[in-house]
């Protein structure tokens, strides 16, 4: 797990990586019109996790985007076998980009390669642990196919760059949008964070008193689940309940689905009532899978706990010297693309406090 109090730490002294909550402070001196376009800040994972330059890591965020609108434009005309060799203006497009990010990511692990190899202190963030992780493990089998391999490493990357991009910065659009429509949880969030945290910079541990914001995330995580669907395929034929499952079958789990179902939530389903989680996730849910933002089981999403204090920070952050409402030219339309995205952006009406 990345330490959140890494992350807390960058942002504090690191204003190239706070750069989307300065902005915030530092530009809206009176009432503006923005739009909040549905990224926090792209760079900032990759800084806490591999330790690379923010424009390193915005790049490799701007380029797995690319590649999702790739695949799914191609998913939706290629049904021709072995299209995808076919040398389209789409297909070359896709092997840059996949190359690109290859030869990024190795640019970055090569450096941290030549410092553990000069002894230098390895720095305690994700791509440290897991190179730290595969040099032990060769240096103890007295073999270089022991640990990972340095292909191994750079998928791990990719897989962390991919789940934790997006994922946050919807969590937190979606919370602008209804905190916008329900202003009395707004009102009360933000007297939580002022009674907590004053106007001061967040804490690690103030981030963990907030009771309310914490309601508030777990019902909007609810209602618009970042990562709306989930897909898992057997390896085996396997009985589920009444259907038997083979080889072969993909199994699509709809998150959002299930986070709607009157059934497990009551009849007030589709309301906001972030009360439902005032006693804990355990007492606002009926049944043990009812409610899994994050996924669930061995696959559970690795960044949950990261992925709450970062999008806390910035909620705290934007509390404690705006108050925000949505323009009039807001049209509401979540559109699943990998992601749980407001088609049309979220235009947002920021007032200095
Ligand atoms: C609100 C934010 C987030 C949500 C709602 C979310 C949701 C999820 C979900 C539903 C999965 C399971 C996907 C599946 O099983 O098909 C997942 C997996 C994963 N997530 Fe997240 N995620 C968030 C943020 C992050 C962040 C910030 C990171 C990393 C910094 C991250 C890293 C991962 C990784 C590595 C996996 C794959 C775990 C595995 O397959 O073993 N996530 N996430």
């Amino acid at each position: 797990m990345i330490p959140a109090m890494l992350f807390l730490e960058l942002f504090k002294n690191d204003r190239e990586i706070g750069k989307a909550s300065y902005i915030w402070q530092r530009k809206f001196t009176g009432n503006r019109r923005f739009a909040l376009s549905s990224r926090f800040d792209g760079g900032c994972d990759s800084r806490t996790a591999f330790g690379c330059s923010y424009e390193e890591g915005r790049r490799i965020f701007e380029l797995q985007k690319e590649q999702v609108k790739l695949v799914l434009h191609l998913s939706r005309i290629c049904f021709i076998p072995g299209w995808r060799y076919f040398p389209t203006e789409a297909n070359r497009k896709l092997r840059s980009i996949v190359k690109e990010i290859q030869s990024l990511l190795r640019g970055i692990i090569s450096q941290r390669e030549q410092a553990m190899e000069r002894g230098e202190i390895i720095r305690s963030d994700l791509l440290g642990i897991l190179m730290e992780s595969s040099f032990r493990e060769v240096q103890q089998h007295g073999n270089k196919n022991a640990g990972l391999s340095i292909q191994d490493v750079i998928e791990e990357c990719k897989l962390f760059y991919f789940a934790g991009s997006e994922t946050t910065s919807t969590l937190l659009v979606w919370t602008m949008v209804l905190l916008s429509k329900h202003q009395a949880w707004q009102a009360r969030a933000r007297e939580e964070v002022l009674q907590v945290l004053g106007k001061k910079q967040p804490t690690f541990d103030g981030l963990q008193q907030l009771k309310i914001v914490t309601m508030i995330f777990q019902e909007v995580l609810r209602l618009y689940p970042p990562a709306p669907l989930t897909v898992r395929a057997p390896t085996k034929t396997v009985k589920l309940g009444s259907m038997i499952i083979p080889v072969g079958v993909q199994l699509t789990l709809l998150i959002g689905l299930l986070h709607h179902d009157p059934n497990l939530w009551g009849n007030d389903v589709k309301e906001f009532k972030p009360e439902r989680f005032s006693e804990g996730i355990s007492s606002a849910i009926k049944t043990q899978y009812s409610f899994i933002p994050f996924s669930s089981g061995p696959r559970v999403c690795l960044g949950q706990n990261f992925a709450m204090f970062e999008a806390k920070m910035a909620l705290a952050m934007i509390l404690q010297h705006f108050s925000f409402e949505l323009s009039s030219s807001y049209l509401h339309a979540p559109f699943p693309i990998i992601t749980l995205q407001p088609q049309y952006g979220v235009p947002l009406i920021l007032r200095k406090l």
